[in-house]
């Protein structure tokens, strides 16, 4: 028996850190892949998957071009500008990428007829709040523009599927880390904002010390908490997601929060670092103790007991001791290169 060939997908922010992971897990599963990206923030362009589309979601003949000449089927939405503080100073740029970019790909969607997204959300949705593990019906209150942004996307998808037959689930990740170093695929945002990366970078001398801000939240050894999912486990959960949507098993609209509900100290990931360093003969590092900076809430843990009843997902890979040794080893084999600026 022949398999069936498998719909082909467009992959926007394909050459980002989820996006490169999850492109790469889709063409194994044999998907082909179409990359749409700027290579703003390109976290390694090295492990680019072809073909790949070099331009912006404001560019609708370039969207048209790459669904029409490729026959894409369905779409796995990435693209987004991601950092929370640069959001605050330069909400415009924002709102302008993240939610009229996404109205820019969900015409371009509309017009060939494709109903099928999987959509990038957040954990920053949900803005501060005390609850153990916050589960999707947890009140949306976005603290930045960057998760007011992603609120309003999921916003707008939820009025599209009840009127325009779009099927769509977004998927509110807490913090993505890890990497693939087989793939050469890692994460090395600019600038790096992420915590992992910082404490490894560190480690490796590439920078003095490593900053905690505050040392008196209500959490076991007074440092912030929080949910760290290894990028594969993240890219297992969209294909599964995209295949539920495929197959006609979701149908409208969810949103599904990816996480382990375990969730590590800040001193936790520092100790992990610091033991997989010195396992490989790197340098012990100074860490030293600032003040909280406004805003940053104790703990954010996920409750994703829903991802695991809808999607049968499983995360493989999110022990932090994993998660901190693939990272590692992707900055140890591919320590300088740069990512990509348009
Ligand atoms: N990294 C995390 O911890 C995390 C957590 C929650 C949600 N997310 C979401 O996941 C998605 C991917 O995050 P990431 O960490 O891989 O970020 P990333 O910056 O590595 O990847 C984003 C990619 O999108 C591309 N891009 C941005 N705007 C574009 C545009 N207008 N047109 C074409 N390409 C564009 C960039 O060039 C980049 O390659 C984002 O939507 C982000 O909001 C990330």
């Amino acid at each position: 028996m022949t398999t069936p060939s498998r719909p082909t997908i467009l992959v926007t922010g394909g050459a980002g850190f989820i996006g490169s992971h999850t492109a790469h897990q889709l063409r194994a599963r044999g998907y082909p892949v179409v990359v749409f990206d700027r290579l703003s923030n390109a976290s390694c362009p090295a492990g680019l998957v072809e073909p790949f589309v070099r331009a912006d979601l404001s560019d609708a003949n370039a969207l048209d071009a790459a669904i029409t000449d490729h026959q894409v089927q369905a779409v796995i939405h990435f693209a987004a500008s991601i950092e929370v503080g640069e959001s605050v100073r330069d909400p415009l740029s924002y709102y302008q990428n993240n939610v009229a970019g996404s109205l820019a790909l969900l015409a371009a969607m509309q017009r060939h007829g494709l109903c099928h997204l999987v959509f990038s959300s957040t954990a920053a949705v949900y803005g501060n709040t005390s609850v153990p593990l916050i589960p999707e019906n947890a009140p949306l209150a976005p603290t930045s523009p960057y998760g007011q942004s992603k609120a309003t996307v999921e916003r707008i998808l939820a009025d599209q599927t009840a009127a325009a037959g779009l099927n769509a689930t977004a998927l509110r990740y807490f913090n993505a880390a890890g990497a693939a170093p087989e793939w050469a695929l890692g994460e090395r945002h600019q600038p790096e904002t992420h915590l992992i990366p910082l404490v490894i970078q560190a480690a490796r001398g590439q920078r003095d010390h490593i900053a905690v801000f505050g040392q008196d939240y209500p959490t076991p050894d007074g440092t912030c908490i929080r949910d760290y999912i290894h990028v594969k486990d993240l890219a297992e959960a969209h294909i599964l997601a995209l295949e539920a949507l495929l197959e006609g098993r979701h149908d409208g609209y969810r949103a599904l929060n990816l996480g382990t509900g375990q969730g590590a100290s800040v001193r936790q990931v520092i100790d992990a670092v610091r033991s997989e360093a010195l396992h490989r003969g790197d340098r012990d590092f100074p860490v030293k103790d600032e003040a909280r900076r406004p805003g940053d809430p104790a703990r954010l843990v996920a409750d994703a007991s829903a991802a695991l009843v809808e999607l049968g997902w499983r995360p493989r890979y999110s022990d932090l001791a994993s998660i901190v040794s693939d990272a590692y080893r992707f900055f140890a084999e591919a320590p300088d290169k740069a990512p990509n600026k348009a």
